[in-house]
């Protein structure tokens, strides 16, 4: 049951509609604009799409949804959905594809988004799921912000500089922080059923439960791993799961992405800019084996995704689940290190406002974490409002990655929010923090 919605409470649900909307194409136009026409149509990598690709498809899953389901209006361009169709074409062939040109793209999204916000403004949010709360509008707001952290991971593989400035993020760090917090044992509400634009794979809201456990109160930072590295951590066996172990050697990992040795020290790339390693800093672009084999020498393992939704969201005082760490409200910039404001992690123990009530920071933002668990449905969940958003990748060989990184805008992450991808991806702003069981006399 959900209450019928006032004219008021309608008209202010299209003015945030449309407001984010054009914010989030504010970001898509950054991407697209930092780097000249020739570098949007080619390939970086072979992982990724070419930049115009992803910005067409953009705007042909909002003609899609938008235009044609929710507003019952004629194809704007049904001749190249089949291009735009990221199941039909992977990704090596995109390239080659008769893609529309950066000129015609950026026509074309206009043309879609004026058609959007006409349809936006003449649909009622209410009598059907599908525009419920707005929710249709808020998934490709979404998508489109999910899109961007993409194309921001795109900048990162690419060689050389783009006109993508941000300022460095002003650490306010909290100097005696505990290295981990125990967390009772029991139950809480995982999931949710009330969350407005929450996507298929977070529903329904059940009780499930954990063991006691410790949880870092950080994620692991550069200069903890470097210590893996120094000990020798790529070179011993013992760390690595069997099939970590023959991802390392064949794919001849020696440290995380975009990292090299310099006359013994560690620099890193970071879109197009060569920099020392900054060792306060979470470590990012390791692959789920790396982080797994780094929590093993550390005599810990990682969470699961259970243990770190129950940290992000359980309230010990209530008994509640709250939408993020801080309580209900929405992401600030006080909060965490989200929306590509800053185009880097921030130091560990950075945003106090944002910890948990348990004392766990950066949660939210800063670098996505691998869990140690694989992707199915929550009980009872119904695929909505397509299949092949979460449904069709039900058990596959990914993890779950939660939190959001510095690339992730707050529209598109929250508590609930799960993301994944393949254990040996490292191009995707992916760190970790590390977990273990409580032992006995410690449970609570
Ligand atoms: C949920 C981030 C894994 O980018 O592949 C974008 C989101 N789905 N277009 C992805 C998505 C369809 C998806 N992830
Ligand atoms: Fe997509």
């Amino acid at each position: 049951m959900t209450m019928p919605i006032t004219e008021q409470g309608s008209a202010a649900l299209r003015d945030h509609l449309a407001a984010e909307f054009a914010r989030t194409r504010a970001r898509s136009v950054a991407l697209t604009d930092a780097i000249d026409d020739g570098e949007l149509v080619c390939q970086h990598s072979r992982i990724m799409s070419p930049l115009v690709w992803d910005f067409a498809h953009i705007g042909n899953q909002e003609e899609l949804w938008l235009v044609r389901e929710v507003g019952g209006r004629d194809p704007v361009r049904a001749d190249i959905d089949e291009l735009y169709d990221a199941f039909k074409h992977p990704r090596p062939n995109r390239p080659a594809l008769p893609l529309l040109d950066p000129t015609e793209t950026r026509r074309y999204l206009s043309e879609v988004r004026s058609k959007v916000l006409d349809v936006l403004d003449r649909t009622p949010l209410e009598g059907r799921r599908l525009v419920e709360h707005g929710f249709a509008f808020g998934m490709i707001v979404q998508h489109e912000q999910q899109h961007d952290e993409t194309m921001l991971a795109t900048h990162q593989l690419r060689t050389g500089p783009a006109a993508l400035h941000a300022p460095p993020p002003r650490p306010q760090r909290s100097r005696n922080l505990p290295g981990e917090v125990l967390v009772p044992a029991g139950e809480f509400t995982m999931g949710t059923s009330t969350e407005p634009w929450a996507l298929d794979n977070e529903r329904p809201a059940y009780r499930a439960s954990t063991g006691a456990y410790w949880l870092d109160t950080v994620p692991v930072t550069n200069g903890q791993y470097q210590r893996f590295l120094a000990d020798g951590g790529y070179d011993d066996p013992r760390w690595w799961s069997e099939q970590g172990w023959t991802h390392r050697c064949e794919a001849g990992l020696v440290g995380p992405q975009f990292w090299y040795l310099d006359g013994g020290s560690w620099w890193r790339d970071r879109f197009g800019v060569a920099e020392p390693v900054p060792a306060d800093e979470p470590v990012v672009h390791v692959c789920f084996f790396e982080a797994q084999a780094y929590a093993a020498w550390a005599g810990k393992r990682l969470p699961t995704e259970v243990e770190w939704e129950k940290a992000a969201r359980f309230d010990p005082a209530t008994g509640r689940s709250r939408r993020f760490p801080w309580g209900d409200e929405d992401p600030t910039p006080a909060h965490a290190n989200l929306g590509q404001r800053h185009l880097q992690p921030a130091p560990a123990g950075s945003y106090l406002a944002g910890a948990s009530p348990l004392g766990v920071h950066q949660l939210i933002g800063d670098v996505w974490e691998w869990t140690s668990s694989g992707f199915s449905g929550y009980p009872g969940f119904a695929p909505f409002p397509y299949r092949e958003y979460s449904e069709v990748f039900f058990g596959g060989d990914y993890r779950m990655l939660r939190g959001g990184s510095f690339g992730t805008d707050a529209a598109a992450c929250r508590g609930t929010f799960r993301n994944w991808d393949h254990p040996v991806r490292r191009q995707i702003f992916t760190g970790f923090r590390c977990a273990r069981d409580a032992g006995p006399g410690e449970l609570t």
